[in-house]
């Protein structure tokens, strides 16, 4: 099969299309036949080896894993033993991150516990663009911030693959949102429901003098302290990603330090694919459909992290097997 193959940590340039034996399942697996991947941070990270996390993870010099891709859409094309719940020719997707990446191929085992069924209305290049970036989203805005009708939320990097899922989703909630990124995505931004937004390069919004009830930050860079001050009272910050010590020093002061006023600073730990169920039913019922920007094939996902390395795209990139 063909697959991106990274040999070692490097720029997209580093990236090479290449002939690889198709996986088998093993037990308790599926082999997927891949429709289409998406792009992710997570895969970028995989691939340039930095930040330095990335490779306590995926090897300190060369990248263990071979074939990157975290989000998966595709037909389950064989089962492997112990499979019960899926069967050749199901339609299913997913967020590989904890089973081993390798969306960006032709083929890809998974084990079938870490892919649900795609909604038969939702197109595969839909589908691959939703698991990393919607689970964020529902478990930020829902398991972390308790979000609640009537709250002022603010949606921090809202024009990327976690901003413009969120944004649906707290819509939904009939809250006021409030919606920052670069001046080229506002205009989306409003049109997709945002009651405010703010160009970041314009306006740091820690330093305005407005108060959240809800702030959901997919790319913390500040101290805890502004933060805690965009809060009203009782208000929760919960960050999905970001500058890792800052992130870091949320984990281990953000439910401590501001107790007194009860503002809650906390680090969204991804749990991959637990709500694909929800979204699934919001999408079918029209009320969320994820954006995306461009599609590549899979010979040209170079040019698809190239693109991703600008910040320039809304919502998700797609990459299609053909
Ligand atoms: N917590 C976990 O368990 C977990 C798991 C997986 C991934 N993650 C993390 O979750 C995040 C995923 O976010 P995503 O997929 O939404 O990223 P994304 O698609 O790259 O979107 C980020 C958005 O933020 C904007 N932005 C850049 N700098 C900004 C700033 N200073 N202020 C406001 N907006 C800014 C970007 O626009 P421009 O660049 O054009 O300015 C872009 O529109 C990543 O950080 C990833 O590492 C966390």
């Amino acid at each position: 099969m063909r697959a991106v193959v990274i040999e070692r940590y490097g720029t997209a340039e580093a990236l090479g299309l290449k002939e690889v034996p198709t996986p088998r399942p093993k037990t308790g697996e599926v082999l997927v036949r891949v429709h289409a991947a998406s792009v992710n941070d997570w895969d970028w990270a995989m691939i340039q080896g930095r930040p330095f996390t990335a490779r306590l993870l995926h090897g300190l010099l060369r990248p263990r894993v071979k074939i990157p891709g975290c989000d998966i859409a595709g037909r389950v094309e064989a089962v492997g033993t112990g499979v019960e719940t899926l069967q050749p020719g199901d339609e299913v997707y997913g967020d590989l991150c904890l089973a081993g990446f390798g969306a960006f191929a032709e083929y890809a085992c998974a084990p079938a516990a870490a892919l649900g069924r795609k909604p038969p209305g939702m197109t595969f290049e839909q589908a691959a663009a939703i698991p990393q970036a919607g689970m964020l989203a529902v478990q930020g805005l829902v398991d972390v911030g308790g979000i609640r009708a009537g709250q002022r939320v603010l949606l921090n990097g809202a024009g990327g693959g976690v901003g413009t899922i969120a944004l649906q989703l707290a819509k939904l909630h009939e809250v006021e949102v409030t919606a920052v990124d670069k001046e080229g995505k506002l205009e989306m931004l409003r049109t997709m429901g945002a009651d405010h937004v703010v160009d970041y390069m314009d306006e740091d919004f820690t330093q305005s003098g407005r108060r959240y009830d809800l702030i959901l930050d997919v790319k913390t860079d500040r101290s805890l302290l502004r933060y805690a001050r965009a809060l009203n009272p009782g208000g929760t910050y919960a960050t999905v990603g970001g500058d890792t010590a800052r992130l870091l020093r949320v984990a281990a002061l953000g439910s401590v330090m501001f107790r007194w006023s009860q503002k809650r600073l906390r680090v969204v730990g991804l749990k991959p694919n637990k709500d694909l169920a929800y979204v699934n039913e919001l999408f079918e019922s029209g009320r969320l459909v994820p954006v995306i920007d461009r599609r590549y094939k899979l010979e040209e996902a170079c040019e698809a992290f190239r693109f991703f390395s600008t910040g320039d795209y809304r919502g998700k990139i797609v990459v299609t097997m053909g």
